[in-house]
């Protein structure tokens, strides 16, 4: 059985480049068509929300042409896979403060967004600028607004808490490519209860015989949620 959700940081981007004598930003982009793949292949699998943390609130600190080339990613991304996308019915979300962009790409996020959100297959969603830590303190914050204004009562439960963040549900399987194993402020709530998978795989390299693989092991698991 697949996972419903599953969350993957996308790692080894520039390392998958430097190996081949080119710039980090060739494995940026081959790293965006290897989102296409995975789409593609989760929703064959019956995966219900694939979670993609593609910049993180850290990746600003990159050098200034990378930042400005991740920047313009989705633009390539959706220019060339919307149309798929739309076909294969998936609808593209995103998790994190897209403010921060330059306008162009909060439009072209936005567009695809509006584009797919009547489709009913696999929910596509990008983490982008976006950092866990950050995700909890502004929904606590919003809670906080709203008790003080009257709005709802001191009564927050560990489900209604979820509401407050980008992403409410929490994660079945969670996937770090390039060999680090590190949560870099990904998901820190969500992950919770969620197995783990590590693969030496780059990005750039990771497709569908991977995503299976990690698939297999999720479903050799016990998951026991702290009963026994
Ligand atoms: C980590 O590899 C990767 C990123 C910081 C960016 C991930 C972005 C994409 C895969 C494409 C995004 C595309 C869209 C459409 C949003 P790294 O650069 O840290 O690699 P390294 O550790 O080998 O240097």
């Amino acid at each position: 059985m697949a996972p419903k959700t599953v969350a993957i940081i996308m790692d080894g981007n520039g390392r998958w480049a430097k190996k081949r004598g080119l710039p980090r930003t060739a494995g940026h982009k081959k790293g965006a068509d290897t989102i296409r793949t995975v789409a593609l292949a989760a929703q064959d699998m019956g995966i219900q929300k694939l979670i993609l943390y593609a910049f993180s609130t850290e990746n600003w600190k990159r050098p200034e042409d990378e930042v400005s080339y991740l920047c313009k990613l989705p633009g390539l991304f959706f220019n060339k896979f919307i149309n798929e996308l739309m076909e294969k019915n998936i609808r593209v979300t995103f998790a994190g403060e897209l403010e921060k962009f330059p306008q162009t790409t909060q439009n072209v996020i936005n567009k695809a967004v509006n584009m797919t959100k009547d489709n009913t297959g696999l929910e596509l969603c990008l983490a982008i600028n976006y950092g866990s830590r950050r995700e909890m303190l502004l929904g606590m914050k919003k809670y906080a607004d709203e008790v003080a204004q009257g709005k709802r009562e001191n009564d927050l439960t560990e489900e209604e808490f979820s509401k407050y963040l980008f992403v409410p549900e929490d994660i079945d399987l969670m996937i770090r490519t390039s060999g680090e194993e590190r949560l870099s402020n990904f998901m820190l709530w969500q992950l919770a209860y969620t197995e783990f998978y590590f693969t030496d795989v780059l990005w750039p390299d990771f497709n569908k015989k991977e995503l299976i693989k990690a698939i297999e092991y999720y479903n050799g698991r016990d998951r026991r949620f702290g009963g026994i």
